[in-house]
């Protein structure tokens, strides 16, 4: 049984160069980092989510009646699981462990869809009765991206669709969000502003869901669960001139995602192909003797084999850049 309440910032010891935490470089930036701490003026005051909600809804295209904002990514995992009653819950794996965790810790019975060679998901393995379908878009760890199609083939009458998109913004223009999706029944899109904006510490995401959904999954949600500060940060990063910030900053992750992939294949390293998010899967056998080498020369990586589908052979990396990218390289061939 592996481990899923582990995660990569277990793995990134003090003084430890991270390739294991898939949170931006060098953030949040200073804008955001200075509108945040003014708002502790107005910590006086229990939080108002509504102008969030606003921002939020208008970055997306979609109502505020659409839109709940939560204490990152991880707590909308955790209200799915305390206001639904699934009968068949499926998650769709290798991907980021707490769904499940939630779902079981909340009591339901989980089934594992478990996709592999190249991670690419088939609607059809999907069993037709399952009335909760979690999947990552894209997904952590694998950094595939699905298409829209194929993830809009998952929702149905009778069936609550949770896709994690967490990564999306790593992918310039986003074209296979569903954030946008008013149409699609059932559909619940998770995001979060950890990655992108190195916000880990401050805990904001939201979901985005058809009213009634909204309604169901806010009742179950503590009061003032995100916090004044926290919905800030959701409006400044909701803006058109954040959402550009991100999107070029996306587009020249791509390059240097690039140049990683060539450099560790050039090692003899098997790089998941088509990686979209800012980390890549890599398999090598012996991958965990590989990781403990690396630990001891200063050096975090992502371990594999606590996600399910994956096993020991698997090491998940971040995407730096080019410099600190380099140095991994260049020890990674001193070590194989
Ligand atoms: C795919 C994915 N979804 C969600 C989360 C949780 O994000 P948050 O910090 O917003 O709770 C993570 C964090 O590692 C993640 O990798």
């Amino acid at each position: 049984m592996v481990d899923l309440r582990h995660h990569g910032d277990s793995e990134v010891g003090h003084g430890l160069l991270d390739f294991a935490v898939n949170v931006r470089d060098r953030t949040p930036p200073r804008w955001l980092a200075e509108r945040i701490a003014a708002s502790v003026a107005d910590l006086a005051a229990y939080p108002d989510p509504a102008p969030a909600r606003r921002a939020v809804a208008s970055r997306h295209r979609r109502t505020p009646g659409e839109v709940l904002l939560t204490a990152g990514a991880a707590e909308a995992f955790v209200l799915v699981a305390r206001a639904l009653t699934p009968r068949r819950a499926v998650v769709v794996h290798p991907q980021f462990t707490e769904p499940e965790a939630a779902l079981r810790a909340a009591g339901h019975p989980v089934e594992r869809t478990i996709l592999d060679g190249d991670f690419a998901l088939d609607p059809d393995a999907i069993p037709e009765d399952a009335d909760l379908v979690v999947v990552g878009n894209p997904t952590n760890p694998t950094s595939v991206l699905h298409s829209a199609g194929t993830l809009a083939k998952l929702a149905r009458p009778g069936r609550t669709l949770v896709v994690d998109e967490a990564f999306a913004d790593c992918v310039p223009g986003e074209p296979e969000s569903l954030a946008t999706r008013a149409d699609l029944p059932g559909l619940v899109v998770v995001r979060s502003l950890t990655k992108t904006w190195g916000l880990a510490g401050l805990r904001v995401g939201y979901l985005l869901a058809e009213p009634a959904l909204v309604r169901r999954l806010a009742e179950v949600q503590p009061l003032w669960s995100v916090s004044t500060p926290a919905l800030v940060a959701a409006c400044e990063c909701s803006s058109p001139r954040a959402v550009a910030e991100a999107d070029a900053w996306a587009a020249e992750l791509a390059g240097r995602r690039a140049r990683l992939a060539a450099d560790l294949t050039a090692l003899g390293l098997a790089v998941t192909p088509g990686a979209r998010a800012s980390f890549l899967l890599v398999r090598t056998p012996g991958a965990d003797r590989l990781r403990e080498a690396l630990r001891t020369r200063g050096v975090a990586v992502r371990r594999g084999d606590t996600f399910p589908g994956l096993g020991g052979d698997y090491l998940r990396i971040a995407v730096r850049d080019d410099e600190t990218n380099a140095r991994l390289v260049g020890l990674l061939a001193e070590l194989l």
